[in-house]
């Protein structure tokens, strides 16, 4: 038998996720973002729940690849562009729209001259001084884009840094309206922070990742409530081992938890080597939540590589076997990230190769929970 550990892909919550993107703006089309293997979630596997997107917009070549031969015949976006002028026979032969951000890009393009009509997305940089022309050269950067006869249709790209948080978007939407207003060219800005918070950056196309995913911009959870999103991920295990404690004993590596009364603590099949985070507090007021037989209770101690273990005090009945989950449906990865000083982002993102996964497909999702490779 394996380990019990197993994550299960929700794709039921990811198609409604997006529909709750749609509800939340309406007049633009959608580019799923599933960069970084779907945030974890993997790219084939959330394909299937993602289909009713107007677009994908991931980093990787062979993940565009990958939803070439999974049959996605629409846009798909490089986020960051390509890296080497052959990576441009790629996007010819894949029918591939890539952002433009620097001068090198630029001049990469003009050497190759594709015979196009090749789709770009020209990314000014209002303010996250990440990637980006500056405003002052964005002009120069569309006249020299739209002067290459392989460039098809050009639309305006920028990224926020502060969708999710008290300083906004505005100085960030002002530049990008100055500086593109006299240009043609439709307009790409929303993450999804300002796809939930900030109408006036719906624009022709919005890029929502995370919320596709079912977790929260800010690493809230109480910042998504009523917004109707669902998790797409659960990780799951069951207790292997369970442990009498008297007062004074310690738990773990580094002995950081010591029972100041006598305690049952269950040992749950999950370390850090399958993604769940070794800085969750298992010490302390603000120890990470963790279900089991659905009742929520605390880790304890030190996250090992295989293992972790949890308070049994509210489970008088638990047993080696009862099932454990450690994100998901009942359990949000927010509340998990927060105990370890991190976002659901990271959580998914960092799901181990090890960890089997099953997917609850769209027809039939209580039933039909298949593994499906990544
Ligand atoms: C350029 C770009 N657009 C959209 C997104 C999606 O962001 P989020 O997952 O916060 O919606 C990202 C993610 O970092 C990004 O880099």
């Amino acid at each position: 038998m394996p380990r019990p550990i197993h994550a299960v892909i929700h794709q039921p919550a990811l198609a409604n996720n997006l529909e709750v993107v749609r509800r939340s703006a309406p007049q633009s089309r959608v580019w799923a973002v599933v960069k970084a293997n779907a945030y974890g979630h993997g790219i084939r596997r959330a394909f299937a729940g993602l289909r009713a997107a107007d677009g994908f917009g991931l980093l990787d070549l062979n993940e565009a690849v990958l939803l070439r031969d999974l049959g996605w015949q629409g846009p798909i976006l490089l986020l960051e562009g390509f890296f080497q002028p052959q990576d441009i026979e790629v996007l010819e032969q894949y029918r591939l729209t890539t952002a433009i951000h620097c001068d090198e890009q630029l001049r990469m393009l003009e050497a190759a001259r594709p015979k196009g009509p090749l789709a770009i997305q020209l990314k000014l940089n209002t303010g996250m001084n990440r990637l980006g022309f500056r405003p002052e050269q964005y002009r120069a950067a569309w006249e020299r884009a739209r002067a290459l006869s392989g460039v098809g249709s050009i639309v305006h790209m920028t990224h926020f840094s502060d969708a999710d948080s008290a300083r906004g978007i505005a100085h960030q939407i002002e530049v990008f309206d100055t500086v593109t207003a006299s240009l043609p060219g439709e307009a790409s800005l929303s993450n999804s922070a300002a796809v939930l918070w900030h109408k006036a950056a719906h624009r022709a196309w919005v890029r929502p990742g995370i919320v596709l995913y079912g977790a929260s911009p800010t690493g809230r959870d109480a910042d998504i409530a009523g917004t109707g999103l669902q998790p797409a991920m659960s990780l799951h295990s069951e207790l292997i081992g369970i442990q009498e404690l008297q007062p004074g004993d310690t738990v773990g590596y580094g002995s950081l938890f010591t029972a100041d009364r006598p305690m049952r603590v269950g040992v749950v099949a999950c370390g850090y080597a399958d993604g769940y985070p070794r800085h969750a507090q298992g010490w302390g007021d603000k120890r990470a939540p963790v279900l089991v037989e659905g009742v929520r209770t605390e880790l304890i101690g030190r996250v090992s590589m295989d293992m972790l273990c949890v308070d049994l005090t509210p489970l008088p009945k638990a047993r080696v076997g009862s099932p454990v989950t450690l994100w998901g449906q009942g359990l949000p990865i927010d509340d998990v990230a927060q105990a370890s000083g991190t976002v659901g982002y990271e959580l998914m993102c960092a799901l181990a190769p090890r960890v089997p996964v099953t997917v609850a497909t769209l027809t039939a999702p209580d039933q039909a929970v298949s593994p499906v490779g990544a």
